[in-house]
């Protein structure tokens, strides 16, 4: 049987998985909004697995003789400066779920909740993954930036030939 404190975390992390899906839900539709095709995707896919999460956490709960109860979802934002500002929020937004992840993994060692430390160990390596892709992402888009910047460079340089 789940107790009440490792109970009222689940169903915290409930919320948070089910921000995280809204969350990229926004930012899909604002790459939508942008013409970007395959970032919209890629958030798409996001969304879904947050839900995935969401109802991992559900049905663990039911699992232990628990009661989920959900709560109100935060607005995510709606707008955004540029590609690489989504992507670092990405980045962030997964650094600060890997850390809710390891306090409810803490919860369980304390409360000696072996099941729960089980079920756990899967999202300590998702959350691996999940940051490795979203930094991977972030040093792609910066590499890019970085090209455009070369670029604007020269054609300041270029914009010159003739002056000296
Ligand atoms: Fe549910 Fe992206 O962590």
């Amino acid at each position: 049987m789940l107790n009440k404190a490792m109970q009222d975390a689940m169903n915290e992390q409930i919320n948070k998985e089910m921000f995280s899906s809204y969350l990229y839900l926004s930012m899909a539709a604002y790459f939508e909004d942008k013409n970007l095709p395959g970032f919209a995707h890629w958030m798409r896919v996001q969304e879904a697995e947050e839900r995935e999460h969401a109802m991992k956490f559900y049905e663990f709960i039911l699992e232990r003789g628990g009661k989920v109860t959900l709560k109100a979802i935060d607005a995510p934002g709606t707008e955004w400066t540029s590609t690489l500002e989504v992507a670092e929020e990405v980045a962030a937004h997964e650094a600060k779920v890997t850390s809710s992840i390891y306090a409810l993994y803490e919860l369980a060692l304390q409360e000696k909740d072996y099941p729960s430390q089980i079920m756990l160990q899967w999202f300590i390596s998702e959350q691996v993954e999940e940051e490795k892709n979203a930094a991977e992402i972030v040093a792609n888009l910066k590499l890019i930036e970085d090209r455009g910047t070369a670029v604007l460079m020269l054609d300041h340089r270029l914009g010159k030939r003739g002056d000296d």
